[in-house]
């Protein structure tokens, strides 16, 4: 059976103090609305309606990246949770089966969760995600009869026996689309908080005779994100999962707790990865790669063998075959450094192409920008590269090539050549000594004149 999403996300977030929606804050370099659509996408959904309100636009350009097939509907006046999810009603004209009903504001729910949930629905009418929290705070209790749920009371509403309830609603909810949307149509808004609660669909399919029932889960799962507290916590939440999946998948991290992944960082078995290294989004590092200490890599690729570091930067487009080296102080965009190639010593090295084996020397720049257009700068296998060559892009060096240290190449080197670009050397004899005497004397005259 088919699934379609609806995740609600027009809140305001008030206490994130920020001129940009809540959702849009991110965990890991994805937006807090981007890990709750990524859960759902693994139920592979039929439609994906996010219903946005404060801050539409900002939200509806952030959902194109995320998920192009997505629509996004906007709820005008904030009437509630039930009035939210009936703005996707248009949207969904047409589909069938289930939908999951997901917050924008909670990013950790677990894809494997969303399955049990559609899976729980060949039994109930209504499938509701609850969870048993430390403090159930102010969350809308689960009211059981054995299996069965009678209805979920809003805190505000509910009396201090069902306060004493300790099983809560996540908000994660699942239903027959043409069943939610008709149960909706009889929410009402007469209730402490004057709104038109989602939840109030439970009781009413109870009335109608429909069965209702609970899937649990852990409240790790749960966490939202009201505040930047809240989101410094559930950063660390993020990042304290994906430490231990990386270490339980074959990853050698040696001092785990300092090393900060993005939500798509992907890391081989038997790589190591040393301490503070820092992953931005877009990575994958290969099998017996080695990442080591304080190296700082965005998009880009480390295949088998290869090594990074320590204190290497690589950004987008930086692709590393096996067994490459990029070393200290290096600095590598938009580049393939060929297998067994070594850019080992203070180099940048952007929008350029270095073949197998070959040896960038120590401080060789590749001159890619001219102040308005970028150019590629081409190495060849085994070439040499001498320490301090400014290599001036667009440029070539054939295979098996060798310049000069120093050199400012300015012009293609075919293979095998010897490129020197630089002023040739003249040594006067004496000289030195000459100058430093003359220097010394005056000093000394300046200070006896005082
Ligand atoms: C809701 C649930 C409560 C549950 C809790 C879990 C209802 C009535 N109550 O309460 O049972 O325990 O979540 O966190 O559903 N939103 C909109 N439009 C609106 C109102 C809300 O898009 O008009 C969005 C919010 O941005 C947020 C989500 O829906 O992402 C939940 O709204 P919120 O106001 O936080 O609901 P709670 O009162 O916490
Ligand atoms: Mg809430």
């Amino acid at each position: 059976m088919s699934t379609s999403l609806i995740i609600l996300a027009a809140g305001q977030g008030t206490r994130m103090q920020s001129d940009m929606p809540k959702v849009l804050h991110r965990i890991a370099h994805a937006p807090l609305l981007a890990h709750a659509m990524h859960a759902g996408a693994a139920l592979e959904p039929e439609r994906v309606i996010v219903v946005a309100g404060h801050g539409a636009e900002l939200v509806e350009a952030a959902v194109a990246e995320i998920d192009k097939t997505a629509q996004v509907v906007i709820q005008e006046d904030r009437l509630g949770t039930g009035h939210a999810v009936l703005q996707a009603r248009d949207a969904m004209k047409g589909a069938e089966g289930n939908a999951i009903i997901l917050y924008g504001d909670t990013p950790f729910i677990q894809p494997e969760t969303l399955a049990a949930m559609t899976e729980a629905r060949s039994r109930h009418a209504v499938v509701v995600l609850g969870f048993e929290p430390e403090d159930p705070a102010r969350y809308g209790r689960l009211f059981m009869d054995g299996d069965s749920l009678e209805a979920i009371v809003e805190y505000k509403d509910a009396t201090e026996a069902q306060r004493a309830i300790p099983l809560c609603n996540s908000g994660v909810i699942c239903a027959d689309l043409r069943q939610l949307f008709s149960l909706l149509d009889e929410v009402g808004n007469d209730n402490a908080a004057g709104e038109y609660y989602l939840t109030d669909i439970v009781a009413i399919a109870r009335q109608q005779g429909l069965s209702c029932g609970v899937v649990r889960c852990d409240e790790a799962e749960t966490m939202g994100v009201n505040s930047r507290a809240d989101l410094a916590a559930a950063e660390a939440a993020f990042q304290a999962r994906k430490r231990a999946e990386a270490l339980e998948n074959g990853v050698t991290l040696t001092a785990p707790e300092t090393v900060h992944f993005a939500w798509d960082t992907w890391v081989g078995r038997d790589a190591t990865v040393e301490p503070f290294v820092v992953f931005g989004p877009g990575v994958t590092v290969e099998t017996g790669a080695q990442i080591r200490a304080f190296s700082h890599l965005e998009g880009c690729h480390v295949s088998t063998g290869a090594q990074v570091g320590p204190y290497a930067r690589l950004r987008p487009g930086a692709e590393l075959a096996n067994n490459a080296k990029v070393g200290n102080f290096c600095e590598v965009k938009n580049a393939e450094i060929g297998e067994g190639a070594k850019v080992n010593h203070l180099s940048y090295i952007g929008d350029a192409s270095i073949g197998e084996a070959a040896n960038i020397g120590a401080g060789t720049i590749t001159c890619n920008y001219d102040g308005v257009f970028k150019h590629r700068t081409e190495v060849g296998a085994r070439a040499f590269i001498g320490s301090n060559t400014m290599l001036v892009a667009p440029v070539t060096v054939g295979a098996e090539a060798l310049t000069a240290s120093g050199s400012v190449i300015t012009e293609d080197v075919p293979a095998g050549d010897l490129a020197l670009g630089r002023s040739r050397q003249a040594n006067k004899p004496g000289l030195a000594r000459k100058l430093m005497d003359r220097l010394r004397a005056a000093k000394a005259a300046k200070q006896e004149s005082k």
